[in-house]
């Protein structure tokens, strides 16, 4: 059994529901699961309920985060139709500003231009009157007076959207979760162009097309929705094209699917998208490994060094990962972490079992249970160190 020890992955679009939908998930059963799945920061999402949209939402999440997190969190902020610049005094203590101009789950949506350009030119008016954005690089623990990327949730034509507006306020740019063909090829052209643009791509668009939710149905609803199978190869094709992978973890019950055989269909509620997949991330990355379809330089690069960059998220020392790479392993939803408790990849065989993860020192995941206190992982880009 070969065991290899990588550094902890970063993911860099999770949704931990917390506040509002801890059914689903909160800051201490996703960032258990988080580190199950070899990832040691997480950066999590605004569509909460309520959204974090203002200083005060964002306190909140700050302090149920530092009361129940075991891995290292950092936050966006969003932006809401009915007070749009409410969230602009907390924009220095987010990792950045996470705007939805296409529909989605939760009430986070801007689909007005003239909107999502005051929301460009407020955020580089801000970054002008402090010290600008955020290190490339950087070993700092935090950058009070710096702002991050825009990330953005757009498809389709919104991705041109988007992109003229990065150019016009020369705002760096981070489109999340691209899965089509015609939106990397068009990422590709303005970073040719040397726009401030990067990009992520999740594991369930490199691994799924939309013959999985033809044969499985809603379990494999999300949105972007799963593509067909030559946007799928854009994908692999332009990979030097793809900043990030993260996994987009987006928990949902399988009855809030319209999943569950044991309970009466709910008709009246439309069945909601998203997926998990924090913890299977890793070994599905890994197992491209092992069949030759990446290399491990690949993935350290899209899981670690290029969202430590974007994000300008602290190293974190003394913490690494061991997994074997040997071993055969079946997901499935028994075994998920996640507290919706089911797996798009259930029945996958892979290689890559996480055995160990040591964070800052301390052995926080054996491989079989998670040994970190709630609230020993650290919330990122607060002026006050912990
Ligand atoms: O499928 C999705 N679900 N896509 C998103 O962008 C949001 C997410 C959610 O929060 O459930
Ligand atoms: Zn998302």
């Amino acid at each position: 059994m070969a065991t290899i020890r990588l550094p902890g992955l970063i993911d860099a679009h999770v949704h931990l529901r917390e506040p509002g939908y801890t059914h689903k998930e909160d800051f201490h059963s996703g960032t258990c699961a988080a580190l199950a799945g070899g990832v040691t920061t997480v950066l999590d999402m605004p569509n909460t309920e309520p959204p974090t949209s203002t200083p005060r939402r964002l306190q909140e999440k700050v302090d149920l985060a530092r009361a129940k997190a075991v891995c290292d969190v950092g936050l966006f902020v969003g932006a809401t139709v009915a007070d749009i610049d409410a969230y602009l005094p907390a924009a220095t203590r987010s990792c950045g500003l996470k705007i939805y101009v296409n529909e989605t789950f939760g009430s986070l949506r801007i689909e007005e231009l003239g909107l999502i350009h005051r929301l460009f030119r407020t955020w580089a008016a801000r970054a002008a009157e402090l010290d600008g954005w955020r290190p490339a690089a950087t070993a700092a623990p935090t950058t009070a007076t710096t702002l991050g990327p825009i990330a953005v949730h757009a498809e389709e034509l919104m991705v041109p959207v988007c992109l003229s507006l990065c150019q016009l306020y020369d705002v760096p740019l981070h489109v999340v979760h691209v899965s089509r063909r015609s939106e990397i090829e068009l990422i590709r052209a303005a970073k040719e162009k040397g726009l401030p643009v990067t990009c992520e791509a999740t594991p369930h668009h490199l691994f799924l097309s939309e013959e999985s939710f033809n044969r499985g149905g809603n379990r494999f609803d999300m949105r972007p929705r799963l593509a067909a199978p030559d946007d799928v190869e854009a994908l692999w094709e332009n990979l030097d094209a793809i900043d990030i992978f993260a996994t987009d973890h987006a928990p949902h019950t399988l009855p809030e699917k319209g999943m569950a055989e044991d309970l009466p269909a709910s008709s009246d509620r439309p069945p909601l998208p998203g997926v998990p997949g924090v913890e299977t991330m890793l070994p599905l990355l890994l197992t491209a490994v092992d069949a030759g379809r990446l290399e491990l330089d690949d993935l350290l690069l899209r899981c670690v060094e290029n969202p430590r960059r974007i994000y300008a998220l602290p190293e974190q020392p003394q913490t690494w990962v061991e997994v074997d790479v040997d071993t055969v392993h079946v997901l499935s939803d028994e075994l998920t972490r996640a507290r919706c408790g089911w797996t798009p990849f259930a029945g996958r065989h892979v290689k890559g079992r996480v055995e160990k993860v040591v964070l800052r020192g301390q052995t926080v995941f054996d491989g079989e249970q998670v040994l970190a206190a709630p609230g020993s992982g650290r919330v990122l880009f607060q002026e006050s160190e912990q």
